[in-house]
């Protein structure tokens, strides 16, 4: 039989988290139970419990874990900044799906409001992942213009309204990782299979119409682990909070190499 060993400190629930009660005379109450860690302290992961006063508190999962960390824990550790869905600074899951805290409503959680950081990613503190492979690999499909023949002197490099729609959606991702990290052949192959963000990265470059490395971008993407690693099993689809259907441009990037003719 299989023997599987779990790696260091993912279990959570070994060491009990700390108690915040709401103070006396609270409104609506909601608990929140939210995931700890720091490992510098040489401590395992826990659950800490938070009770919030939802009469007080902004209505986004975002504004609790602000109001945690400004009257009740200064400790919690998060990544926010724009508090509009724009950044993707705040992903986490909440509630058993990857999405931003800015934009959840706390009242579409029914009961207590579970917070983890984004799945299987190393962690940085609490609800911090560490992205940084997340990003290499955003890195490796070079999403930036890449031309060969000289630009009009006279004008930009144009191209067509239908030309420009087709780049409207893939081009709207926020980097926010949700896709990558809820999508299984990612957790299993995360240095070798380049996830469903960087996937639909390259795919914007490889539909522009002005771009001229579209040969060397399909070589590149063409491969059992980069590309055929996906599966379609189209958990990054339901994961993203945009809806830009990332497993969509995958499946387009498949289609492509099928036809290919660069
Ligand atoms: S379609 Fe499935 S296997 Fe492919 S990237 Fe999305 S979640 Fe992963
Ligand atoms: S495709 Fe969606 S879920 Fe994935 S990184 Fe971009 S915005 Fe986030
Ligand atoms: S804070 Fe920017 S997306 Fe949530």
């Amino acid at each position: 039989m299989a023997d599987f060993t779990l790696p260091a400190n993912s279990r959570y629930n070994e060491v009990p988290g700390r108690e915040f009660p709401a103070a006396a005379g609270a409104g609506r109450i909601k608990k929140f139970k939210i995931y700890r860690f720091d490992p510098d302290s040489g401590q395992k992961p826990r659950v800490d419990r938070y009770e919030v006063d939802t009469d007080r508190c902004g209505p986004m999962v975002l504004d609790a874990l602000i109001k945690i960390k400004s009257e009740l824990d200064p400790t919690l550790t998060f990544r926010r900044s724009c508090r509009e869905g724009i950044c993707g600074s705040c992903a986490m899951n909440i509630d058993g799906k990857n999405t931003l805290a800015c934009t959840k409503s706390i009242t579409e959680v029914k009961g207590d409001v579970n917070i983890f950081p984004l799945p299987h990613m190393p962690v940085v503190k609490d609800l911090v992942p560490d992205l940084t492979n997340f990003y290499a690999q955003y890195a490796a499909v070079q999403p930036w213009l890449q031309t060969r023949t000289p630009a009009p002197p006279d004008s930009e490099r144009l191209q067509s309204k239908e030309d420009q729609e087709k780049i409207d959606r893939p081009s709207a991702c926020i980097l926010c990782a949700c896709c990558s990290t809820s999508c299984p052949s990612y957790w299993w192959n995360p240095e070798r299979y380049l996830g469903p963000a960087a996937l639909m990265a390259a795919y914007r470059w490889i539909i522009d119409s002005r771009d001229e490395a579209t040969g060397e971008r399909l070589d590149f993407i063409e491969d059992s682990f980069r590309l055929y690693r996906c599966h379609t099993i189209m958990n990054c689809v339901e994961a993203c909070p945009k809806d830009l259907a990332p497993g969509k441009a995958i499946a387009e990037i498949k289609k492509l190499l099928v036809s290919r003719t660069v």
